[in-house]
């Protein structure tokens, strides 16, 4: 198997401590059987999440030595502004101190009670800011993407026959944006095509409707269209991206992922009257305008990291790195969402886990299971996440998809990092049918997954798991 190595070498490390299965064990059961109750320090390999977790350069490093933590007017935040202009070619530059903070600026102003956004897939947080103004988030995927065998170059594709009997229903003075998010996490990492994002501009122009990016991975996106697309073949990240931006109006930015920084986000957009509202509403609740809840320091590692992550050196090796993940668990026939996304892979516990019923919670169970025999975390998305009950019955309705996602730090893990994941997820897949179910015994009324308990259903023999 072809893969890239690292374009890096490694100046400052962190020590990781190796546990034992018994302490795991112990730290699960204290837990309530919730990876995010482990604390960190206890997980060898922590694919939790892709945001915030990147490991800056010693380029970032310098720049935060160059923070300028004026009040107003931090030569950090020009920098910035100049950067994402250069790339983005938006008029309004507004930080944020992360994404969600950018969606919420921007639906508490132009979002209304009974007004609908649609997106390809909103991600949990866009979801839930467009849902708390009184508004339906509606995601408008092609149908494809709900199929984990379906291998598609661009699975993150906007259903562009449903958008437009969308509008034709809802009404286009209903739709203030529509969003596209690249590349689209939800459903499992995918890419969105030139192609569509274009045809997408066109038919929203002919209804005067703006379009919005959520651009967390715009970078690992436009690697994608590169890779894929023939006629991009030969452009650079940078043109591409250009390119990708110029078909909207404005993005929503989570910088924890493809900024390369730790902490930091922005809101960018031409409209000027949706531009001063929002800066308004910053003032109230991030900062002045010049800084948006951040240091002046992170200002600086955010603009150096925009820069850094259009490296076409560094995407094919990150994207190569999930890939070869994915692609050694696949070669062992281990059950996973195909095509590979851009930021993670992404296991399919149902046929993982055949025996255990979506009741019985597989995919934490296999979060689970992952953890206690080799400390590696991965996160549920399945019924713990999205799991919703039914008012009148009170029973749960399990979402379509039980998924582990493993999503991968940026520049952090080596591979053979990787390659011990892979093996260990290979032995647990041989071991499958030793995996015991979970019940769900404490669940919060909203996002549940962050603070749910569980028990263990060891006592059960697995014959009855089968037939339940
Ligand atoms: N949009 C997408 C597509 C995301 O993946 C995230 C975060 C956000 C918006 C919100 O950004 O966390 O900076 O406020 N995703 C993380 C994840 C949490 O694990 O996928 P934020």
């Amino acid at each position: 198997m072809k893969f890239p190595s690292e374009p890096f070498k490694i100046k400052v490390v962190e020590p990781i401590r190796r546990t034992t299965r018994e302490e795991r064990d112990r730290l699960l059961r204290e837990a309530g059987y919730n990876l995010f109750h482990v604390p960190a320090e206890s997980v060898y390999v922590d694919l939790l999440t892709d945001s915030g977790t990147s490991a800056m350069s010693d380029n970032q490093w310098a720049g935060l030595m160059l923070g300028d933590e004026s009040y107003a007017g931090s030569k950090n935040y020009y920098h910035l502004e100049e950067t994402v202009r250069s790339i983005f070619g938006y008029k309004h530059v507004i930080p944020t101190h992360q994404g969600r903070m950018a969606e919420n600026l921007l639906f508490s102003t132009v979002v209304k009670p009974g007004m609908c956004i649609p997106n390809n897939i909103h991600f949990d947080t866009t979801r839930a800011n467009v849902e708390h103004q009184g508004a339906q988030a509606l995601d408008v995927v092609i149908k494809e993407a709900y199929d984990p065998h379906c291998e598609l170059p661009f699975k993150g594709n906007m259903d562009l026959v449903r958008l437009k009997d969308t509008i034709n229903r809802v009404g286009r003075h209903r739709i203030p944006l529509v969003m596209l998010t690249i590349t689209n996490n939800s459903g499992g990492g995918q890419p969105v095509s030139m192609d569509n994002i274009r045809q997408t501009r066109e038919l929203l122009s002919r209804y005067h409707i703006p379009l919005f990016f959520d651009a967390c991975r715009f970078a690992e996106n436009c690697f994608f269209i590169k890779e894929r697309e023939p006629d991009y073949a030969s452009k650079s990240i940078l043109d591409i991206a250009r390119e990708l931006f110029s078909y909207g109006d404005g993005c929503t930015m989570s910088a924890k992922k493809d900024g390369l920084v730790n902490i930091g986000g922005f809101l960018s957009l031409n409209d000027d009257q949706w531009a001063q509202d929002t800066t308004n509403m910053l003032i109230m609740v991030e900062g002045f305008p010049t800084y948006g809840g951040l240091a002046g320091r992170d200002l600086e590692a955010m603009a150096r990291g925009l820069r850094e992550v259009l490296d076409e050196d560094y995407l094919s090796f990150r994207v190569g790195q999930v890939r070869y993940l994915g692609e050694l668990l696949d070669q062992a026939d281990v059950p996973i969402l195909k095509p590979i996304g851009g930021h993670a892979v992404y296991l399919n516990a149902k046929e993982f886990l055949p025996h255990i019923s979506q009741d019985q919670c597989p995919a934490q169970s296999l979060a689970v299971a992952l953890y206690r025999e080799y400390g590696i975390r991965g996160v549920e998305i399945g019924t713990v996440m999205f799991g919703k009950k039914d008012a009148a019955t009170g029973r749960t309705i399990h979402p379509e998809l039980e998924m582990v996602r493993l999503a991968i730090p940026r520049r952090v893990y080596t591979n053979m990092q990787i390659t011990y994941v892979a093996d260990s997820i290979i032995e647990l897949y041989s071991r499958r049918e030793r995996i015991h179910g979970l019940a769900l015994t404490y669940e919060a009324p909203v996002l549940r997954h962050f603070t749910a308990r569980f028990e263990q259903l060891e006592e059960r023999p697995l014959v009855q798991h089968a037939a339940s």
